[in-house]
């Protein structure tokens, strides 16, 4: 497979590159650009972090599961690459030494490499901006405080000039990936391609945002085998509104996908920013999070609590469903051979959607469950209940006996007890590692009694509850 890409401002045109090489290896083993740390090498710890830039701008990922061809036709930013020519640190870096914000200094261009990301997008929530970056000596507090200071520096002239990003491919060679000849590997421009290859070769691994399989090859060391890239695939990612609502392609982004539905539900975006970190949002997408089937995955609850319909594309032939058929039992989802995720389909609708991420760290964790309710009303009677929950089944689950409870009735506290009993019947959850089955059926069941105090106005926020 042969790419071309900006790495520090320098055209790379590499051949017969192996497609599952990760960026982090090849910056560190080929090119000797050090600076960019292993550390986890699995998305956790932001050690590898780098910064990348396309025509929509410039974000930080993690290098350690950013497979080579992810950043074809990109502009790759290093540690090495944030001082000017003449060597004069980038402002975050001249904070971070004034602030004492480096002990030992492993995780050091990590921070170094999101802080100057976030610096050049202009983004001030520090906290939120730095979740995906782990320390271990500094403590946090001289960290934000550098990045606070550094806040108001201007962003220096070789960086700026990022936002007239163009296509490394103008200045080298036109890309030739992306033929149909090529069965091992392939990097589709278009959906229809896409349809087309997979139909023809149904056993090869799709790679949206590698935040899953990155980690089959990083720790798993799994040979993937064929392997088709969606990143290039046009028509693929994106939010737009339509007749039938918005509808989001498989290939949108985590943060596109919080960006665009956030002012709509405030709650899905409040609960999207504990997704991972922004490194891992920057890369994971709607159709990944939908497609692994995990039972434990933060959108699908969400989705399917918003009534959403799931778009499948197998060649020509297409057809939706409503997201919760999809799922049908652990590990067995409702996708042929040779079809893949197209997109979804929320429905415009007032916003009665409230949703609940239970983990054990607030940030940067999987969760034990994940609450999304939506209940709706008229004259005073509940005529809508979709009650969705991850972490308590196989697959991701409405708690249909309990929905069926409250059809009908008033929507107050009674009502809710009532449901919350028939729950039980609902759901027989898991012990593992991250919660006891009794802990998660009590924790749902809570979570139907905590909509209910929260759509009455109180205050249900961990973070704003006062003693
Ligand atoms: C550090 C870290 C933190 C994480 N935190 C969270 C979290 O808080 N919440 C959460 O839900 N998840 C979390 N995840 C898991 C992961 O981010 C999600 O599952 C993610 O949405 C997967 O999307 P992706 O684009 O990266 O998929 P990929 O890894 O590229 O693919 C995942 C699977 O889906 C298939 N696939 C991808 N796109 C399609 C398509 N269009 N059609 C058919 N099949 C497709 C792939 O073949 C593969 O089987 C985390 C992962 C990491 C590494
Ligand atoms: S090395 Fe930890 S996130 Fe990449
Ligand atoms: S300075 Fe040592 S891990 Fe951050």
């Amino acid at each position: 497979m042969d790419i071309t890409f900006l790495l520090n401002g320098e055209v790379v045109s590499l051949s017969g590159i192996s497609p599952t090489t990760t960026l982090l290896d090849w910056l560190r083993e080929e090119r000797g650009l050090t600076g960019t740390k292993e550390g986890c090498n699995e998305g956790d710890c932001g050690a590898c972090s780098v910064m990348i830039a396309d025509e929509q701008g410039a974000r930080a990922l993690n290098g350690c599961i950013l497979f080579l061809p992810q950043i074809d036709g990109r502009h790759v930013i290093t540690v090495e690459g944030l001082s000017a020519a003449d060597g004069t640190l980038h402002p975050v870096q001249e904070r971070l030494v004034e602030y004492h914000g480096s002990q030992c200094g492993f995780c050091t261009p990590g921070f170094a490499v999101t802080m100057a990301t976030a610096h050049l997008n202009g983004a001030r929530d520090h906290d939120t901006q730095l979740a995906g970056n782990l320390c271990r000596c500094t403590g946090y507090a001289p960290i934000v405080r550098a990045a606070e200071a550094a806040a108001g520096d201007p962003v220096p002239p070789h960086l700026a000039s990022l936002s007239d990003f163009k296509a490394p491919h103008a200045a080298a060679r036109a890309p030739e990936i992306g033929t149909e000849s090529d069965t091992t590997a392939f990097q589709p421009r278009d959906v229809a391609t896409l349809a087309e290859w997979y139909l023809a070769h149904p056993e090869a691994t799709l790679i949206a945002g590698a935040t899953d399989v990155g980690l089959w090859v990083t720790k798993g060391f799994r040979d993937l085998g064929p392997v088709a890239f969606l990143n290039r695939c046009e028509g693929l990612a994106g939010v737009e509104m339509t007749e039938e609502g918005w509808r989001i392609g498989a290939m949108t982004t985590l943060t596109t996908f919080e960006q665009a539905l956030a002012p709509h539900f405030p709650s899905l975006g409040a609960m999207l920013r504990r997704y991972g970190s922004v490194q891992v949002r920057n890369a994971a997408t709607v159709g990944g999070n939908i497609a692994n089937g995990s039972p434990i995955g933060d959108s699908p609850p969400a989705l399917i609590a918003l009534g959403t319909r799931l778009h499948l594309r197998r060649g020509a032939d297409r057809r939706s469903l409503p997201l919760e058929e999809f799922f049908i039992e652990y590990g067995k989802q409702d996708r042929a051979e040779g079809e893949f995720v197209e997109a979804v389909t929320i429905p415009a609708q007032p916003d009665t959607l409230r949703c609940y991420k239970i983990s054990k760290r607030f940030d940067q964790d999987i969760s034990a469950v994940c609450g999304c309710i939506s209940i709706t009303c008229e004259n005073d009677r509940i005529t809508g209940a979709r009650l969705a929950y991850g972490g308590m089944a196989g697959i991701p689950k409405r708690a249909s006996g309990a929905e069926a409870a409250l059809l009908g009735k008033r929507f107050e506290e009674s009502a809710i007890r009532e449901a919350m009993t028939v729950m039980a019947e609902d759901f027989t959850p898991l012990s593992d590692m991250r919660a006891s089955s009794g802990y998660r059926l009590e924790t749902a069941q809570n979570l139907l009694l905590r909509y209910f105090h929260d759509m009455n106005g109180a205050q249900t926020d961990v973070r704003g509850v006062m003693a």
